[in-house]
């Protein structure tokens, strides 16, 4: 375990503190999945050394049509707003991190997709976005510091992701990681964090309708800040499990170490569910405060998704559900 030498900036209450791809990748993909001509295609299309903005090379898919399903009732944050006021360790330790982040290079993006599936394989982003069709969904986000914001992200479910990849049946988790480039990001010189980012979920969550992978934003594709190219939206968590940037997924029968379960996990655990009725061990969970309204209000259980995701754990009262 990583001893702590100093605490991260959000572990202290806010009201305290305040590649490309080898082209056999893409074959070994195409082979794996299935999926002959939508591959190839988007392999030839690959530009080398672009960056996400007004060249996007996936402007196209945006924005998608919106899954009315997936509403909330509250007012969307400004994009002004939660784009200028984010948690991305990789880039530095305080909420302004949106410019260090365009450092990223997020075109061309690989994810691994390995573990215990039917075949390993590498995808391009490029590939997979053009693959599974986009949809966007309201989702509330409730960080562990006690604020929240509601965002229109684009994306698709994690399911589809899941189908693709075929695990057997003795992956009972999903691990997710960031990639990992201390050049570009600086935040990972700081060794005292055990890099790169990781989170898991079991497999029942994963497919769950609600786990989201997120490729936009307010219409466009995911800002850098946001975790682009691709991140997950687990809206019902804290949002330390909504992983940003993600380089690979492995289906394990291991259950994942998260980064800050691994950091803290006196304060951190795997479940990480939202409950205002079980406080951090250094602040209150009760309520949250609305990004640029500054309003306080109640936070719900499950931040107000229990009809959807209760039932996952009516069989796991002995685990500490809720940190
Ligand atoms: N993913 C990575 N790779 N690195 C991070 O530091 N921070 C997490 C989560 N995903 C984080 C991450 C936390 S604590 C939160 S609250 C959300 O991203 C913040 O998402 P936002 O910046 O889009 O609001």
């Amino acid at each position: 375990m990583v001893q702590i030498l100093r605490k991260p900036a959000w572990a202290i209450s806010e009201n305290q503190a305040t590649c490309e791809a080898a082209f056999l990748n893409r074959r070994q993909l195409i082979k794996g999945w299935g999926m002959a001509g939508v591959g190839l295609a988007a392999a030839m299309a690959v530009r080398p050394g672009r960056a996400f903005g007004a060249d996007d090379p996936t402007a196209d898919l945006y924005p998608a049509k919106r899954n009315e399903s997936y509403m909330i009732d509250r007012e969307l944050t400004p994009e002004k707003v939660n784009t200028r006021y984010n948690n991305f360790y990789e880039f530095g330790s305080h909420k302004q991190i949106w410019k260090a982040a365009q450092a990223l290079q997020t075109s061309p993006w690989d994810i691994r997709v390995d573990g215990l599936v039917e075949q390993p394989v590498t995808i391009g982003f490029e590939d997979l976005v053009r693959r599974i069709p986009l949809e966007e969904r309201l989702y509330r986000h409730r960080c562990v510091e006690a604020w929240s914001m509601t965002v229109p992200w684009t994306g698709f479910a994690l399911s589809e992701l899941v189908a693709l990849a075929k695990p057997l049946s003795s992956a009972k988790y999903v691990r997710f990681e960031t990639f990992l480039d201390p050049d570009v990001a600086t935040g990972q010189r700081q060794s005292w964090y055990p890099w790169p980012y990781v989170e898991g979920i079991t497999i029942e969550e994963a497919g769950n309708d609600l786990a989201f992978m997120v490729t936009g934003a307010y219409g466009h594709a995911l800002d850098k800040q946001f975790g682009a190219p691709i991140r997950l939206a687990l809206p019902w968590k804290y949002g330390f499990k909504s992983i940003k940037s993600i380089s690979r997924i492995s289906f394990t029968d291991t259950r994942p170490v998260s980064f800050w379960e691994e950091v803290g996990p006196d304060e951190y655990g795997f479940w990480a569910n939202v409950n205002p009725g079980v406080p951090h061990p250094r602040w209150s969970q009760a309520q949250e405060r609305i990004l640029h309204t500054g309003e306080k209000v109640d936070t719900l259980l499950y931040n107000g998704y229990g009809d959807q995701v209760a039932h996952l754990y009516k069989d796991l009262k002995s685990e500490k559900l809720f940190m």
